[in-house]
């Protein structure tokens, strides 16, 4: 649905030129939702406008629903934007104008008639849940009503694709869930494509099929989220994955433990396991098989795609070697074994 090759953009900046993307290559298929997540400043607002060409690439070509946007000129352009809808942020609705009005406001500028428009966005106001507030302003709605009509605006052209910038960062947790339901819902219902760009790990979690990591204007890893979260490779994902799963060792702990346990020749470990392996009675098999002490510190089940993934941080004291074998075997079994006590 969406292919971007070689996608390169410069930005003049006050100190200089700015590389903001270095060679993006990207296939996002149709029905999926992607996620892009990166740092600020990683280029996501950049690669998701370069999508849509709300920003020009520098080099490299965009294709999205079987066209060539970097070929087209202003006016196809403008026809073949309307396969593409997007949430913002800060929602970018027109005060002046009524939540009716302000989903109207693509159709008009597309020279529906008026019937044409009452009769597209009446399903569409149902859809995201605005039927009672239709005649209202956007300072008379809470920020996930604003988002709302903003969706509802992106969907009045039927797009086949939505772009999402950041569409939950200006909400509250509560509110950014029921939002990310909606969007959810929508990919369902409608077959819509989804591109979300976000820093939270916890959008992706929960919304996304795919993601790809964004690392000063490079894809540093991407795969499916199950896998990205299960078996990250890059130290960016690592580290944004660690923030959701809670699972840095507060250094209190760390600073007391070094000057006991491990010391004393324990060691920490962080255990990951998936669906088969959180069934077994993995910890009591290490321990009573190689004779190690193990104490579990922290644990977590959680479900990512609908699957269970249960991860623990253990303090482990035994025989080196004992610890070794322990980790051959439990690694041949399926559990990923990291050290946390060493970076
Ligand atoms: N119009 C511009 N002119 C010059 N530099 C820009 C411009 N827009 C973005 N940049 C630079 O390009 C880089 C990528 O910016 P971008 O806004 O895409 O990042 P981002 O990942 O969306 O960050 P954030 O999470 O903070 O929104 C940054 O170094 C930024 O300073
Ligand atoms: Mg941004």
């Amino acid at each position: 649905m969406i292919q971007l090759d070689n996608i390169v953009k410069h930005y003049s900046g006050a100190q200089g030129p700015v590389e903001a993307l270095s060679g993006i290559d990207l296939g996002i298929k149709p029905g999926e939702i992607f996620g892009i997540i990166g740092r600020s400043g990683a280029g996501k607002s950049t690669l998701i406008r370069c999508i849509n060409l709300l920003e020009r690439p520098t080099g490299g070509r965009v294709r999205v629903a079987g066209r060539e946007l970097t070929a087209l000129d202003k006016t196809e352009l403008r026809t073949a934007r309307q396969e593409i809808g997007m949430i913002f942020q800060h929602f970018n609705l027109l005060s002046s104008r009524t939540v009716f009005a302000n989903v109207a406001l693509p159709l008009e500028v597309a020279g529906l008639a008026r019937a044409d428009i009452e009769t597209r966005i009446a399903p569409l106001l149902d859809l995201v849940g605005l039927s009672e507030h239709r005649e209202r302003y956007p300072t008379q709605l809470s920020g996930g009503q604003k988002q709302r009509v903003g969706i509802a605006r992106a969907l009045a052209s039927h797009p086949k694709v939505l772009l999402c910038d950041e569409a939950t960062s200006a909400l509250d947790p509560e509110t950014t869930r029921s939002i990310l339901a909606l969007l959810k819902d929508i990919n369902q219902r409608l077959g819509l494509t989804i591109v979300v760009i976000t820093h939270e790990m916890q959008v992706i979690k929960a919304l996304c099929d795919r993601v790809a990591v964004l690392d000063s204007g490079r894809i540093v890893e991407q795969g499916e989220v199950f896998s990205v979260f299960t078996q990250p490779e890059h130290p960016v994902t690592r580290t944004m994955i660690r923030d959701v799963l809670g699972q840095d060792i507060p250094p209190g702990l760390l600073e007391r433990l070094s000057q006991s346990h491990l010391a004393r020749g324990g060691r920490l470990f962080r255990f990951s396991l998936t669906s088969e392996e959180t069934d077994a009675p993995l910890i009591s098999q290490l321990s009573r098989n190689y004779h190690l002490d193990i104490n579990i510190l922290h644990g977590q089940i959680d479900e990512i795609q609908g699957r269970p993934y249960g991860s623990f941080l253990v303090l482990v004291e035994g025989a080196a070697e004992r610890q070794e074998a322990a980790w051959t075997w439990a690694r041949q079994n399926g559990i990923r074994v990291e050290r946390a006590d060493v970076h």
